[in-house]
This record gives C-alpha cells, sequence and structure tokens, in this order.
C-alpha cells in the first residue's frame, strides 16, 4: 500500500465556494492502492502549488501526489508549470497515455497540458479538474502505477508482464 497525497488547485474551492467533488473523486479512485495522508485545496498560484508538492515529497514522504485542476489554457492554469518546477524528471508517458485514451471519449482531451514527474520517490501525475475528466484519466494510469511505484520506490526491478 502507498501513501498518497492529493492538491486540487481551485480558486473558488480554496475559498470555499466550490464543494470539491473532484479531490474526492480522486482518493475513492485509489482506495485500494494506498492510503490518502494529505489532502489540501490551494489557489491556482505557482509557489503555494510548488510548496505544497515540495512539502509532500521531501517532508511527508509521499509516494504518489494526485493534481486536479488548474491543467488548461485559462490565464491562471499554472498546475503543470508548478509541477514542472520541482520534478527531477518528466514521466510523459503518463499524460501521453491520458490524452491519447481520453481523445477517444472527447476531443477537448487536447486542452489539459498536464504533466507528470518524479521528485526523490515520489510520483507527481496532474489531472483535469472536472470530476469526469479525473475519472476518465485515472482509468488509463491505474493499471499501471503499482508497479511503476515499485520500481520508484525500489521494491522490484522486475518487469516482466505478469
Ligand atoms: N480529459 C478527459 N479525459 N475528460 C474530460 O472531460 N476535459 C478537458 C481536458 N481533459 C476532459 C479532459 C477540458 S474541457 C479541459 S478545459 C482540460 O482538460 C483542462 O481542464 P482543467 O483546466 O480543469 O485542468
Amino acid at each position: 500500500m502507498f501513501d498518497i497525497g492529493i492538491i486540487t488547485a481551485s480558486d473558488r474551492g480554496s475559498r470555499g465556494e466550490r464543494e470539491d467533488i473532484s479531490g474526492k473523486t480522486v482518493a475513492t479512485m485509489l482506495a485500494g492502492l494506498g492510503q490518502v495522508k494529505y489532502y489540501v485545496v490551494v489557489p491556482d498560484e505557482k509557489e503555494a502549488l510548488s510548496g505544497e508538492i515540495v512539502h509532500m515529497a521531501d517532508h511527508l514522504r509521499l509516494d504518489l501526489i494526485l493534481t486536479t485542476g488548474g491543467t488548461g489554457l485559462g490565464p491562471r492554469d499554472v498546475t503543470p508549470e508548478a509541477t514542472l518546477a520541482v520534478v527531477d524528471r518528466e514521466v510523459p508517458g503518463i499524460p501521453e497515455a491520458m490524452r491519447a485514451k481520453s481523445l477517444e471519449k472527447t476531443s477537448r482531451a487536447m486542452l489539459s497540458r498536464a504533466v507528470a514527474g518524479i521528485r526523490g520517490r515520489t510520483l507527481i501525475i496532474n489531472l483535469p479538474g472536472s470530476p469526469k475528466g479525473v475519472r476518465e484519466c485515472l482509468e488509463v494510469v491505474l493499471p499501471a502505477l503499482e508497479h511503476g511505484l515499485a520500481i520508484l520506490k525500489g521494491e522490484t526491478g522486475e518487469c516482466g508482464e505478469a
């Protein structure tokens, strides 16, 4: 079981003006993978988002951080930039797979600039902000997550397909 953190990027959510269905959707979908140890709603501000990622990776030493929201084209959408500012290495296959699969459902999938990367032993993945986007993207990633996290933690080097 892995230790998981969830960051919802939302100006309105951070002011308590909108219920965070997307963050809850992430938590529900990841119930079989591990425990949610930290959950926070922050405004769409690059420094705030980067700061939370660093806190969860370096101090809480979580295995996995999921962000939701702030990946689009809006002037305040800065989650990918906040993530790229603090990761050591990108994992491009994850957002590539999310967009490729999602495009079969909606052409708007191309409007998410989500990224994924590694900081230390923590994997960080951006998801879109809508509950539907969260569901569709996590469904794509989930089957490979356990194996990826085990490799990241040094628990296995064995990549033979089960
Ligand atoms: N991906 C999937 N699978 N399903 C969706 O409904 N919504 C798209 C896209 N990715 C969507 C999706 C839309 S409409 C937008 S604007 C972008 O994600 C960015 O969303 P965000 O700014 O809330 O992160």
